[in-house]
This record gives C-alpha cells, sequence and structure tokens, in this order.
C-alpha cells in the first residue's frame, strides 16, 4: 500500500473512534481567567466552556443534529441544559433528574436534533445558582431555512456579575440568605457578552437582527432602543405571528430570549443604544455607533419569522388543569411548609437556607406537580402569592399564556410573574419525560422553588 493510502486511512480513522460520531465538537467547562472588568482591573477567574465567556456559540440550521461532549475540568460535578431546546428527555442535562452530574475529569456526550429554529441558549445544570455566575453559559442558534432580510446579526448575552469591587474577582458567597429570600443574586458589573458598554460600528438604515439572551442569576432586564426603529419578531425562541413594534420599554427576566430586527435611524456620526433602565436611571446596554458617512435604503416593515412545526394548542376544554401557589421568602407572610417530608415553619426553613414553597412543599417532591399522557393538552394556573416576581421556566415544552380574554398568548418557555399576579398557561404535553419546572432566578431555585412534572408516552 503507497503512502497515500495510509495517509487517507489515517485522516478517517478519528471518525470511526468516536463514540458520538464525527460533528462530534469538545465543550471543556474550565477554570480560565480573562479580563472581565474594565482594562484597570485584574482579570477574574472564571469557570466557562472553553474557557470563553460567553462560551462558544454554538450555530446550526433547523433540524439539525447537535454533538457536544462536555469535558468536565472544574473541580465541581455539571451537567448542560439545552435552555429552550424541545429536546430528548435524557439529553435535557438536568443533573439528579435525567441524568447524573458528571464528575471532574469526566465526560457526557450530548446528541440531539433541534426541531426549532430561534435563539436558545445553554447553560450548566447543576448547582447552578454558582456554575451559572461563575460564567458557564453560551449561545445557541438555530437558523431558519430561509434567512430574514437583514444585513447583518449580532448575539448579545446579557448578564450582572457580582465582582468585588477591589480584586474583580466573583462573589463566592453562592448561598447568601439574603438573596435567595429577596430578588435573588444581582451583580454589580452589567455586561453584554461580557463587555461593559459593548460597541458596533454601524451605518444608517442599517437593518440587524438582535438576539437578547438574559444569562442572570436574577435580573430582569427592563429595555428599550434609541436611535433605533425595532421590532419584536421572537420570544424564547418562537417566531411571533407578526412583528411586533417597539415602541415602550421591554422586558427579559432571566433565561428568556428575545429576538429584534432593527433599522438604525439615528444621524450619521451619532450613535444607537440598546438602553438599559434601572429604577429612574438609564445606561447604555449596548452601543451601535453611526459612522459619519454611508447608509442604505430604507426598508419597509419586517416580514414575521417563518413559523415553527408543531405550534397549535388544542383540547383547552378538556384540558388536565393543575394550579401551583409559589409562595414564601421575604415580606411574603409564609408560616409553614412541608420540607423534607415534615411540616415545618417558615423560621425552622431559614435555618436550612430555604425560604420558597409550590403548593405548601419546598423543593423537588417524590411525586410530580402533575403526570399526564402524551399528547394531554394541560391548563397551570400559577399564582404568585409572593413579594417578588418570578421568572418559571418550563424544560422541554413551550406554553402560550390563557389572556383574561381567552386569546392565546405568544408561546414561551419562561414565564414572568410579578407579586400578586395570577396567570394561566397551556401547553400539549407532547414530550415524554420528566421535566423540571423552576424559577430562573436561580438563588430561589435552590431555596425552593423547583418542582417536575412527568408526560408518560
Ligand atoms: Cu435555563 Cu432549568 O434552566
Ligand atoms: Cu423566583
Amino acid at each position: 500500500m503507497g503512502t497515500a493510502g495510509a495517509a487517507g486511512l489515517l485522516a478517517t480513522a478519528p471518525y470511526r473512534l468516536r463514540a458520538a460520531g464525527p460533528d462530534a465538537q469538545i465543550l471543556a467547562a474550565q477554570v480560565q481567567s480573562v479580563q472581565l472588568a474594565p482594562p484597570n482591573y485584574p482579570q477574574t477567574e472564571i469557570w466557562g466552556y472553553g474557557g470563553q465567556m460567553p462560551g462558544p456559540e454554538i450555530r446550526l440550521m433547523q433540524g439539525q443534529r447537535v454533538r457536544q461532549t462536555l469535558k468536565n475540568n472544574l473541580p465541581q460535578a455539571t451537567s448542560v441544559h439545552w435552555h429552550g431546546i424541545r429536546n430528548d428527555n435524557a439529553m435535557d442535562g438536568v443533573a439528579g433528574l435525567t441524568q447524573d452530574a458528571v464528575a471532574p475529569g469526566g465526560e457526557f456526550d450530548y446528541d440531539f436534533v433541534v426541531p426549532d429554529a430561534g435563539t436558545y441558549w445553554y447553560h450548566a445544570h447543576n448547582r447552578s445558582t454558582e456554575q451559572v455566575a461563575r460564567g458557564l453559559y453560551g449561545a445557541l442558534i438555530v437558523e431558519e431555512a430561509t434567512r430574514p432580510d437583514v444585513d447583518r446579526e449580532e448575539v448579545l448575552v446579557l448578564d450582572d456579575w457580582l465582582l468585588n469591587p477591589k480584586t474583580a474577582q466573583i462573589d463566592p458567597d453562592f448561598a447568601s440568605p439574603h438573596d435567595r429570600s429577596h430578588a435573588g443574586r444581582r451583580g454589580n458589573f452589567v455586561a453584554t457578552n461580557g463587555r461593559f458598554e459593548l460597541m458596533f460600528p454601524v451605518v444608517r438604515h442599517e437593518r440587524l437582527r438582535l438576539r437578547i439572551i438574559n444569562a442572570s442569576n436574577a435580573r430582569i432586564f427592563v429595555l428599550s432602543l434609541s436611535g433605533l426603529e425595532g421590532w419584536v419578531v421572537a420570544l424564547d425562541g418562537m417566531p411571533l405571528p407578526a412583528p411586533d413594534p417597539v415602541t415602550k420599554e421591554f422586558i427579559v427576566a432571566p433565561g428568556q430570549r428575545v429576538d429584534l430586527i432593527v433599522d438604525v435611524t439615528a444621524e450619521p456620526g451619532d450613535s444607537a443604544y440598546l438602553v438599559r433602565h434601572d429604577n429612574k436611571d438609564s445606561f447604555a446596554q449596548t452601543v451601535f455607533a453611526v459612522s459619519a458617512t454611508g447608509s442604505r435604503a430604507r426598508r419597509g416593515t419586517p416580514d414575521a419569522l417563518p413559523p415553527n412545526p408543531d405550534q397549535a394548542i388544542t383540547g383547552l376544554k378538556d384540558a388536565h388543569r393543575a394550579r401551583l401557589n409559589m409562595a414564601g421568602g421575604a415580606m411574603g407572610g409564609l408560616q409553614s411548609a412541608i420540607m423534607d417530608e415534615s411540616q415545618v415553619s417558615f423560621r425552622q426553613m431559614a435555618q436550612a437556607n430555604q425560604f420558597w414553597a409550590f403548593n405548601g412543599t419546598v423543593g423537588m417532591t417524590e411525586t410530580p406537580l402533575l403526570e399526564v399522557p402524551l399528547g394531554q393538552t394541560v391548563r397551570l394556573e400559577i399564582f404568585n402569592d409572593t413579594s417578588f416576581p418570578h421568572a418559571m421556566h418550563l424544560h422541554g415544552m413551550h406554553f402560550r399564556e390563557i389572556m383574561q380574554d381567552g386569546a392565546l398568548g405568544p408561546l414561551r418557555d419562561t414565564l414572568t410573574t410579578f407579586a400578586g399576579q395570577t396567570h394561566e398557561i397551556a401547553f400539549m404535553a407532547n414530550n415524554p419525560g420528566d421535566w423540571l419546572f423552576h424559577c430562573h432566578m436561580l438563588s430561589h431555585a435552590d431555596s425552593g422553588m423547583m418542582t417536575w412534572l412527568k408526560v408518560v408516552a
């Protein structure tokens, strides 16, 4: 056999040796130092995928396969959840429910097909309060077969890091009783893609798609546009039936995504902004510097994105009905709840660093919140009987809110609920398995706000 043949064999050999298949990529979770705070500060030690922050963007076409081998180079066990993907249950990445956490030095092959186009993200799902706060997340972008008519797109991953103002190191108190019992862990360094006031050069009338992802532990981002005319085209990955003009502030709660199409309307030499509102103050979250020369032709209202498959919710009349009462927290008036199978006082809960209860029980239960056969329509009424907002995330399926007038809201995977509100959501239980349902304010999830449901095939 000649050398050419041997070289050919060597080149193809790795394809046969890799269990996860030819397209498998290594997703290494590792400790890394990066320049997170502005240059006059020291580097920050983060935990990141590929040592990057955010982690490497995973981008593929609708219907393609994700093959990522998690390599755990961290000092702690971990797992990866693919947030918003209507995934196979075994690939959902929930340590303790759908898989065992991967020990330090271990590996896990994630291999699944993405049925829906849209903006998703991946993040650690073991000890998430700590691991997500340390930087273990990245964007997962699934492109439509027909691309929307835009000049370019930018993925904007929003986070607020809690840094020591002197050393720029991540505050290591991930179990602060105050954070847990109040609004969750909120940071003091608000960034886009790990940068303060991230800036993009643009030209006038350029049309951009902005994929906004809130990767923060607990911050509800309140945003608006300045020097940009925009439309919301998708929420939590799922396209809206028609682009919705942005006329005022809009919110992105932890875990949520908002896809915008924006046209640059600011004058040449000026700047346009994605503006962040915090109490009465506003800040430049992301800057779009309009160059003094150059311009595009102004376009009309954008078209809607193509819909994803199986979006209809039917059978609402004969739906399985359930209720979720959310209680506890500071100023919540919760007297007692069931914790580890016994009735305890709120004070005893607090001593165990637990503060919240779902239907009177703290944290995960032996039996699910609801168990339904595959294909069943579910209506779930959610009462936020606490003094804080929450961001309830359903794994594996998207839901629609049933509005006051009976109309159905947009498909979402994370519901924002403010103190005292009641919402009713509906979804088709069309994905078999055990699915987590929890508050994406991660300190809340860790201190009681976590349940699950079972869809039986
Ligand atoms: Cu984005 Cu259970 O998580
Ligand atoms: Cu919460």
